[in-house]
């Protein structure tokens, strides 16, 4: 498993020439504590984002609201100038409150600010991905996103972005976003024991788009299973390993993320990827 190179296993998007190795690496988790001010080790911050390059993962999940502007500039700091091929992929649609609460904020002005934001932040001339992070902290909430994508719309045409995403989206959004503009990414809640998405990813697989799960191990309550436990003992892996390789085998349009602020953690993570699942671990994981 401690072979194993994210480069191996691959997914290129219809509409799309990024080419995604399908492990890579999400990068809230290096803020401070509710994803609010700086990171707690600055040095062990910048290390993780370069030794995600280092085992070569060539996409990078982020936001402006993370900390906020906090791991966009990190992630500036420690890879800047970018390599060639890797790709950071970024949100609009929410900002933070000084309460530390996350507002929606998809008004026109809004999201075409958050876009230079995040440009000056990553001193980039054009956003490789930007997901529409639609309203709803807890799953989509239905309502109609095409006015937020009609701006993304424009934002590609003066070369700001060069490829759209969605994040909290439900099938109908999605379908209404791609009637505006290309759609090459779906960012939403999914993992081993949160699996409302199944359909929705097999209609996603069978157009070539990304699926790319947040909360991939819990999110900020990492997942705790026994049969988790149990697998992962039979297999020599971690749970966290695991949990990775399920949703990696689940179908090649699926991405992951996983977010860590360790080295250590990172290195499993990735190894993760080289991590089959046998017949009897696949089916006691289907079940949980
Ligand atoms: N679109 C959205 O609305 C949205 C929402 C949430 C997240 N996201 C994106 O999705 C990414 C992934 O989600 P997430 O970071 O919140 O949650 P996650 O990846 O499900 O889990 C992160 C948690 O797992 C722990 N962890 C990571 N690797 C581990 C390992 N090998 N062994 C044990 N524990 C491990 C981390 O702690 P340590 O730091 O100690 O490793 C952290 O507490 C985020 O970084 C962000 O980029 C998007």
């Amino acid at each position: 498993m401690n072979t194993y190179s994210p480069s191996s296993d691959q997914f290129t998007p219809a509409h799309c020439d990024l080419h995604f190795n399908r492990v890579g690496y999400g990068a809230m988790q290096l803020a401070g504590p509710h994803v609010w001010g700086p990171p707690k080790d600055h040095a062990a911050a910048v290390a993780v984002l370069r030794e995600a390059i280092a085992l070569g993962i060539n996409h990078i999940d982020t936001a402006d609201f993370y900390g906020p502007h906090v791991t966009n500039a990190l992630i500036r700091e420690a890879l800047h100038p970018y390599r060639d091929g890797l790709t950071i992929v970024t949100k609009v649609g929410f900002v933070r409150g000084a309460d530390q609460s996350w507002m929606p904020a998809a008004a026109p002005q809004q999201l075409r600010d958050a876009v230079h934001s995040n440009l000056r932040k990553l001193e980039l001339e054009a956003l490789d991905v930007v997901n529409f992070r639609a309203p709803g902290l807890d799953g989509a909430d239905g309502s109609s996103i095409g006015e937020a994508l009609a701006v993304l719309a424009e934002l590609k045409k003066e070369g700001l972005v060069r490829h759209i995403g969605l994040s909290n989206v439900d099938a109908r959004q999605v379908a209404e976003a791609q009637r505006i503009t290309p759609i090459v990414c779906v960012q939403n809640h999914y993992n081993l024991v949160h699996r409302g998405d199944d359909a929705l990813i097999d209609a996603l697989a069978a157009q070539a788009i990304a699926y790319v799960p947040f909360f991939p191990l819990g999110g900020f309550t990492p997942l705790q299973s026994s049969t988790l436990n149990e697998v992962a003992a039979a297999l020599r892996a971690s749970p966290m390993q695991v949990a990775l390789a399920w949703l990696l085998q689940r179908a090649p349009n699926v991405l992951v993320i996983p977010g860590t602020s360790s080295v250590a953690h990172l290195r499993q993570n990735v190894a993760a990827g080289g991590l089959a699942l046998d017949a009897a671990a696949l089916a006691a994981l289907n079940a949980l």
